[in-house]
């Protein structure tokens, strides 16, 4: 039996958002839905069955961390106080942590990590059984995702239409997104200048399955992400189907 564990990354500052909303509070301790954002997230993913352990990356200075509301989420939970400058540093040190905190158990590099976002607070647990489920014991991994529905353009420098893109085959990558932990490792200390880690195994050469979601995964980037994901949670939370 595989076993399977997830890594959220959870250092960033959320400039975006607070670039507009003027709030200074990172995005993933916004108030959301009555508990912090990145409750969320973790609370999906230490609900689902196959998920050993959840752990979580913070900003080493991180001083918001809300124990108290985290504590009803149960011992699955591990925080790692290891966040770097990059969404990739924060990877590939919280990749390192936790296997010391498994206490570097020799099978841990054949062992799955799913790597989710702490600003995708609607993850659902459907969505994570159905990712590993669709992976299986594929070695190149998979990742959620999402055929694109607009037609797309590039601009040109004043900002008019230089080309429109087809957008046949073209997909927007989502969280979680899960490989094995050594070829992960091993993939972005190769590729550290990647913005996911399906990109960093793809300079592997790997081609890791594109396992579909729906939009309701989005990521909290701007001020309006709030209150969509605000939607999403409530009205799902009144049994309604999305
Ligand atoms: N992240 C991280 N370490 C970083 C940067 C980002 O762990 N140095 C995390 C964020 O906390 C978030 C996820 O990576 O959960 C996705 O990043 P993004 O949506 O870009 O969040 P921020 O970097 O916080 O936002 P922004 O880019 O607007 O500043
Ligand atoms: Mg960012």
């Amino acid at each position: 039996m595989s076993s399977y564990h997830a890594l959220v990354p959870a250092a960033g500052s959320g400039s975006r958002m607070g670039a507009l909303s003027g709030r200074a509070v990172p995005k993933q301790y916004l108030p959301l839905a009555g508990q912090p954002l990145i409750w969320h997230a973790l609370a999906t993913l230490c609900a689902t069955p196959a998920i050993a352990h959840v752990f979580v990356v913070l900003a080493p200075d991180d001083t918001l961390w809300p124990a108290p509301a985290m504590a009803s989420l149960g011992p699955k939970l591990r925080v790692l106080r290891c966040g770097g400058d990059t969404r990739a540093q924060s990877v590939t040190n919280g990749l390192r942590a936790m296997a010391e905190e498994l206490g570097d158990a020799p099978g841990i590099g054949d062992e799955w990590v799913l790597v989710h976002d702490a600003a995708r607070p609607c993850l659902t647990v459907a969505m994570v059984e159905n990712l590993i489920a669709e992976v299986g014991e594929d070695d190149a991994g998979g990742l959620l995702a999402v055929p694109v529905a607009d037609t797309l353009k590039r601009a040109d420098e004043n900002g008019r239409v230089h080309q429109t893109v087809p957008r046949e085959g073209l997909w927007q990558a989502q969280t979680p997104q899960m490989f094995r932990h050594r070829l992960l490792l091993d993939a972005l200390d190769y590729a550290p200048q990647v913005t996911d880690e399906a990109s960093a195994i793809e300079t592997l050469g790997l081609l890791p399955r594109l396992v579909a979601a729906d939009a309701s995964n989005l990521k909290v980037t701007w001020p309006l992400d709030l209150q969509l994901a605000e939607w999403i949670l409530q009205n799902r939370d009144k049994g309604k189907t999305l």
